[in-house]
């Protein structure tokens, strides 16, 4: 086993076309050599949501262009690389495929090691890439699609302490976004919004903070801001921007608070020394600086990576086939796409999925 690995990582799970070069040193940090991202928003601007069939098209599309890219940014011939890491799920299946058949032809052609990568793992082991975090640490991953509390132990052992049973935070704010005439993406216009806003107006749910464990649901939130905004509507003919403001402020309060709440209690039931947070809702302030007090008031090291690395991309990837491969875990031309991979599969089946499909 060589002592440096560079490894080549594709990514096409979701509605990003990625793909990154890696380089690891033992004992060294890891150098992102490149990482190319192709985002699809545009061609699902219409319709509400991700269409997979158009998601892998476009994926299979860009594939070779984003391949071509990563290696010539990275300076590094495909010939050169150990391996090449692939998403194998979860994810919409016709994405998958395509990244997975891509990575099969590159893989063959060029008489390389073939690694299968979960999405979620990819995720998960990114504070290693960025800070060198040691396990076991505490992850929060919270996206449009995605919203669980995951204990690493290891590169292969992950344990899911609690998750959403209905939509993902994420989803949550492009839709309350949409009730109350924001644009989307919703997280970031409300964010905005709330900064003019009184997160006390009005009196939102905190669901299932009464209860034991670390689960989370955000979908009766969403109903009672639909309530909110209807009241005032009926009241006086349609919403104020003050009112606009005030319904983002209070319902950003809310996801904050259920969020910080169920992160101490991931911390206190775990006793892991660090949290990191991944997935696009980590870059809204607020909720970031309210999990930093909740990780400080447990002594616990809190960890924000930058945020191209904490949405979808491939280096992440690449990075969890390092790991792999340092444990010698190589696939073979059977490796199959999975739409359904939980990363620990002795939790039980969360109840929801986000809108960008079932991830676990
Ligand atoms: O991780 P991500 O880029 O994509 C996947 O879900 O795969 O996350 C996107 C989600 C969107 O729902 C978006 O509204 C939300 O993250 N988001 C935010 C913020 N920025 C992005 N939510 C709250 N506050 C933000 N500042
Ligand atoms: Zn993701």
């Amino acid at each position: 086993m060589p002592r440096t690995l560079t490894l080549l990582g594709i990514e096409s799970s979701c509605d990003d076309t990625a793909a990154a070069v890696v380089r690891a040193r033992d004992g060294q940090p890891a150098q992102i050599l490149s990482s190319e991202v192709f985002g699809q928003t545009d061609l699902h601007a219409n319709f509400g949501g991700v269409v997979p069939e158009i998601a892998a098209r476009a994926h299979a599309e860009k594939l070779d262009h984003m391949v071509e890219a990563a290696l010539t940014k990275a300076g590094v011939a495909l010939p050169e690389v150990d391996a090449i890491a692939v998403t194998a799920g979860p994810g919409l299946i016709g994405g998958v495929m395509s990244g997975v058949m891509c990575a099969k032809g590159l893989a063959a052609g060029a008489g390389k090691p073939l690694i299968g990568v979960n999405h979620l793992a990819g995720h998960a082991l990114t504070p290693r890439l960025t800070d060198g975090l040691d396990f076991p640490y505490l992850l929060l991953l919270v996206s449009g699609g995605h919203c669980q509390f995951l204990l690493a132990q290891s590169a292969t052992k992950f344990t899911r302490l609690g998750g959403t049973i209905d939509d993902a935070p994420g989803e949550a704010f492009d839709k309350v976004a949409k009730l109350i005439g924001l644009p989307q993406p919703g997280g970031p216009n409300i964010e905005t919004s709330a900064l003019q806003g009184d997160p006390k107006r009005f009196k939102l749910p905190r669901p299932l903070l009464d209860r034991d464990g670390c689960d989370m649901s955000f979908s009766g939130l969403k109903t009672a801001t639909l309530r909110a905004r209807d009241a005032l509507v009926a009241e006086h003919g349609g919403l104020y921007r003050q009112d606009q403001s005030d319904l983002a402020a209070s319902f950003q309060a809310a996801v904050c608070d259920v969020l910080a709440k169920k992160t101490r209690r991931a911390l206190q039931h775990s006793h892991a020394p660090a949290i990191a947070v991944a997935g696009g809702v980590a870059a809204n302030k607020t909720i970031r600086a309210a999990l930093e007090q909740v990780a400080n008031e447990a002594g616990a090291r809190f960890i924000a990576p930058p945020m191209a690395l904490c949405t979808d991309n491939a280096a992440m990837i690449a990075w969890a086939g390092i790991e792999r491969l340092r444990l010698g875990l190589v696939d073979d031309m059977s490796l199959a796409a999975r739409p359904r991979w939980p990363l620990d599969d002795t939790a039980p089946a969360m109840l929801g999925s986000g809108k960008k499909g079932a991830k676990a």
